[in-house]
């Protein structure tokens, strides 16, 4: 009662004050995870901006790219910096641990620099399709980065951790309860003195939760239990009824830690969310529906049965990210909340007010022309038309047009089309990738129908960079830039 009568005094502060608002919303802070894996960036500056105009005060990274770190200085916005598990084996030497912190971290750590608050060591380095490549790897390297940080001083304000996949832990097939639940037989043995490690350094463990996953690896889950607003198909563990897999999972944890004698450890999910297209089930409908149950239950601190309160949660992901693998599915490339332009998807409330309305998107972003690739009815020679498909299709994306997707019902000619736009754009409209032996054309007529959009692309943000950063430029910052242009 008194929780939801503070949320309507807030709500009475917002509307009287609405800029308040803007710089103090969502409890606790949502945070999202900020990947770059796109064949178009936008400027960081300008995503940075975007991030503060939504209040958005938390992010994770996959790196630290100096050119998106550095973005972030002065912004206040909580920062991870990440190891990408390519590393790891690197780090198991000390000196270069050493000299990563200092590269990565301790550089920006100075009045009106970037606030880092964890280095992620790896990223869920312990999948089971790694087939263990990192099991000896990631703990030497996250004891070495946390040594590192401490010799720097640093290491009471920062927190080197390791993001794991809920696959670390398990309940038994023949009791999928949260408190049968322990960490996965295989690595059980690390997993235990990686809690330790965390528990002695006041570190957090670091877990991603995918509701979506559990939906599309297995026909008969139940649809509904996959989000926050109710299920008839829930199940009592001990007396604690559950009525959604994020709250089981989460518990399946909480459970696992307990056993390892760390009932106590502070848990942040560093990834959690819902793909817009690529499957059936990836939409916009699901996805709002998704983020929306999950914000109410941020907002509310209600957590879960076994850890009520406040949860620090990281949505994956911000933006689209089209160069993505899309072996484990070809949602991978549709997590974002934004599109690959930065327009938002669809209307949420960060605040978990439940008062949706579309985020601010990112300004100031510059499009290619507006023209398109499209299929050349005038073509005579169809020979090659599987293959030019299959190319401009494995070296662009054509994730929208499987099964249940966004651009499902385009027809022979559309999809070829869509698969020449695709690649023309991803190409940056160079008119040789708009020939395909005569049957491609370009037009200035939108290719787009129904509710399949056919994109033009974005000015890669390094482009619009280069004349801007002429001034002090740094040389990781140069090559960077010069990538992009050239
Ligand atoms: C710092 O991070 C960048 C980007 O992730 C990486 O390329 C570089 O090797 C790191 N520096 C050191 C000294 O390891
Ligand atoms: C793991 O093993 C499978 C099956 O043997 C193989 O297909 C896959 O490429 C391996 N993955 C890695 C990362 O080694
Ligand atoms: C268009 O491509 C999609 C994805 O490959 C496929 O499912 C669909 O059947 C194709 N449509 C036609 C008419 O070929
Ligand atoms: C093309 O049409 C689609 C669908 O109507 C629209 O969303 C998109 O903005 C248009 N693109 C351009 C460049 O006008």
């Amino acid at each position: 009662m008194a929780r939801a009568r503070g949320n309507q005094m807030l709500w009475l502060v917002c509307a009287v004050a609405s800029m308040l608002c803007v710089s103090s919303p969502a409890e606790g802070g949502v945070g999202v995870n900020w990947g770059t894996m796109m064949s178009h960036q936008m400027l960081p500056t300008a995503v940075v901006a975007m991030l503060k105009a939504n209040g958005i005060k938390k992010v994770k990274l996959f790196d630290a790219d100096h050119w998106t770190v550095s973005a972030l200085a002065g912004s206040g916005i909580e920062v991870m910096v990440a190891i990408p598990n390519d590393q790891l084996r690197r780090m198991t030497r000390y000196d270069s641990a050493r000299e990563w912190v200092k590269q990565n971290v301790t550089r920006y750590s100075f009045r009106g620099g970037v606030n880092i608050k964890y280095v992620a060591v790896g990223n869920e380095p312990f999948l089971k399709s790694y087939n263990g490549s990192f099991l000896k790897t990631t703990l030497p390297a996250l004891k070495n980065i946390q040594r590192a940080l401490d010799e720097a001083g640093l290491g009471r304000k920062i927190k080197a951790t390791v993001p794991l996949n809920a696959d670390v832990y398990d309940s038994p097939a023949e009791n999928p309860v949260p408190s049968a639940g322990d960490f996965r037989r295989d690595i059980h043995e690390v997993m235990l003195r990686i809690v330790k490690f965390l528990r002695a350094n006041s570190a957090p463990f670091v877990v991603n939760i995918y509701p979506f996953l559990s939906l599309y690896q297995n026909p008969h889950f139940p649809f509904d239990f996959a989000f926050f607003d109710g299920s008839r198909r829930s199940f009592s563990d001990r007396g604690i009824r559950y009525t959604n897999v994020f709250d089981a999972n989460f518990d399946t944890l909480v459970w696992s830690l307990r056993k390892a004698g760390a009932g106590d450890l502070k848990i942040i999910v560093g990834e959690v969310g819902w793909p817009t297209d690529g499957d059936k089930n990836a939409n916009p409908v699901n996805a709002r529906r998704f983020y929306a149950g999950m914000l109410r239950k941020l907002t509310g601190k209600k957590g879960t049965p076994l850890r009520p309160g406040k949860i620090d949660v990281y949505f994956f992901g911000l933006i689209d990210e089209d160069l993505k693998s899309i072996l484990p599915g070809a949602f991978e490339r549709h997590w974002g909340i934004f599109r690959y332009d930065g327009k938002p998807k669809f209307p949420m409330d960060l605040h978990g007010r439940g008062r949706d309305r579309y985020l601010v998107a990112v300004k100031k972003v510059e499009y290619l022309p507006a023209r398109w690739c499209v299929f050349n009815e005038e073509a005579k020679n169809l020979k090659q038309l599987a293959a030019s498909v299959n190319y401009a299709c494995s070296n662009g994306d054509c994730t929208s047009l499987g099964y249940g997707s966004s651009c499902n019902n385009l027809g022979a000619r559309g999809n070829i089309s869509y698969a020449f736009n695709m690649y023309f754009q991803m190409q940056d409209q160079d008119v040789r990738a708009c020939d395909f032996q005569g049957l491609a054309k370009i037009t200035p007529k939108n290719a787009s129908r129904g509710g399949c959009l056919f994109p033009v692309q974005v000015m890669s943000g390094g482009r619009r960079a280069a004349p801007a950063v002429l001034v002090p430029v740094l040389t990781t910052m140069a090559l960077a830039i010069s990538w992009y242009i050239f």
